[in-house]
């Protein structure tokens, strides 16, 4: 079945057998030293003053990437086949970036060792193209000859976006990405395409005439012609980018056109094969791999590109039937799983959390401490949404002035009347009263003639139970019914 995973893309690929995928497209961050935003917008109807991470395309070198670069050279050589020439070479590069250009190092380690798993789940047969721009592509080009051999490079495709236009006063205008295309080996797939001419063209009919092309003739002894439409597609693509106002948008900062995309997989993906692509997104290629017919398998590690953004593309846009047309993998369900995550990535355990009791993530400080989301709802009679701040607490420990800060947002913040505070495991009794006590102490608010207590608190375990805060009606995540205290939704 087709397949959406929520993970890191190389512990995903680690799992996956061995030679089983036929094209892997990536569009991977490019080292840009951004973060790029995404809105939340549709999902209330009304414009949301805050926004989320869709990811953050920033490096640095810590003690973990240092000690990864450390053993890239032997794993290549070791469990990738790498020659030690090669292996030797990419040592010295990578000692001389961390002097010169740390973050770019940073960014190559990461990299290489997603991309050394990618050549393992291809078939001999596959192809993989990694879509880059021009402030990395030269590098990257270096490292892939290293990992799939410089024979297998078969071509830099420049995506030409000419609507798309960022020039600077001293520099030509800078409108286009580099696709690098590589093949796992010498006998690959690969469908020729072509594309109409912009006006007819008369050709010479050839033939082969014992293993020689000649000009063909007629019965009347002349050359004979025929009139072209199309012409083989070269490397130069000249696709708009996607503009504000496309029907096709989805609001994802870094969204491709699925035109683009089902060039890349009719050319290189057979009818009946797999294509993977490793930092998903918003699904483009997911939507046109099943455009075109071919079984797909999509990763990110944005929970809310994955739960949201892909699902409503596969659902809404696609009609697809979650658990019968594809399947999530690797959000939690259980407390367990939960945990699991937690251990793996603080911040995807937060923003799975946060999102799970129907919030949306945050980024912005509020107040002295950072919020983790915020639950949005109706006011009878306001125009203005009111909302609830969010809280969450990973890990065995929880301290009682989590909840004096929160407090202290509570009675700070305008327009924030409610505090939720969300805890990974289930509280002792005395520490349960404690917090209860100090909850309390901010005392409940009236809202269209319901009183809520100010602060509230869940465990994990509530949350998977289907326990929501209590508030009035949330907006945004299409339930058909507002909220009843106490009640669960
Ligand atoms: C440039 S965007 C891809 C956009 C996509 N081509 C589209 O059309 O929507 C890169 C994506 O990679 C994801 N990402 C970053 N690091 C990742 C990782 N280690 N594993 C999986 N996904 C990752 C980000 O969350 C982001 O959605």
């Amino acid at each position: 079945m087709n397949r959406l995973h929520f993970g890191d893309c190389l512990t995903v690929m680690q799992d996956m057998p061995l030679a089983s995928v036929d094209l892997i497209y990536l569009d991977p961050p490019f080292n840009s030293q951004r973060q790029y935003n995404s809105i939340y917008k549709d999902e209330t109807g009304r414009p949301l003053p805050e926004q989320i991470d869709a990811f953050c395309d920033m490096w640095e070198l810590n003690d973990e990437t240092e000690e990864a670069i450390r053993h890239t050279p032997t794993i290549m050589e070791r469990d990738h086949g790498i020659d030690k020439a090669t292996a030797d070479f990419w040592r010295l590069w990578m000692n001389a970036l961390r002097d010169t250009n740390p973050r770019l190092l940073a960014y190559l380690s990461y990299m290489v060792q997603r991309l050394l798993q990618m050549k393992t789940i291809l078939k001999p047969t596959g192809s993989i193209y990694l879509h880059c721009d021009p402030t990395v592509s030269h590098y990257v080009k270096v490292m892939m000859d290293a990992i799939f051999g410089y024979a297998n490079f078969r071509n830099e495709i420049v995506w030409h976006y000419y609507n798309k236009f960022a020039a600077g006063r001293r520099v030509f205008g800078r409108n286009y990405d580099q696709i690098l295309f590589y093949s796992r080996g010498k006998s690959y797939y690969f469908e020729p395409q072509r594309i109409p001419r912009d006006k007819p063209r008369r050709q010479l009919v050839r033939e082969n005439v014992g293993g020689v092309l000649k000009n063909k003739r007629g019965p009347d002894g002349k050359v004979m012609y025929r009139t072209v439409t199309d012409k083989k597609m070269d490397a130069v693509w000249a696709i708009p980018a996607l503009q504000h106002a496309s029907r096709e948008r989805l609001g994802y900062a870094t969204q491709k056109p699925v035109k683009l995309l089902e060039r890349i997989i009719k050319a290189s993906c057979p009818p009946d094969g797999v294509v993977l692509d490793p930092f998903c997104g918003c699904a483009t290629t997911l939507e046109a791999a099943q455009n075109l017919g071919r079984k797909w398998i999509g990763i990110d590690i944005a929970i809310h590109a994955v739960k949201r953004i892909t699902r409503q593309r596969l659902v809404e846009r696609l009609g697809l039937v979650e658990d019968e047309d594809f399947e999530i993998t690797g959000i939690p369900q259980t407390a367990e799983g939960a945990l699991d995550l937690w251990t793996r990535d603080k911040r995807q355990f937060q923003v799975w959390a946060v999102e799970l009791a129907e919030g949306f993530v945050t980024k912005r400080q509020s107040g002295d401490g950072g919020i983790d989301g915020r639950l949005w709802y109706d006011v009878p009679g306001e125009r203005e949404l009111g909302s609830m701040v969010i809280e969450v607490k990973g890990g065995r420990t929880v301290n009682i002035n989590v909840v004096r800060e929160l407090r202290g947002v509570l009675e700070r913040e305008e327009r924030v009347q409610l505090a939720g505070l969300i805890v990974q495991h289930e509280l002792r009794p005395r520490q349960r009263a404690n917090f209860a006590r100090e909850m309390g102490k901010a005392g409940e608010v009236e809202i269209g003639g319901v009183a809520y207590p100010r602060m509230q608190l869940l465990t994990v375990a509530n949350l998977l139970d289907g326990k929501r805060f209590q508030t009035p009606h949330v907006m945004g995540k299409h339930q058909l019914q507002p909220a009843i205290p106490g009640i669960s939704r």
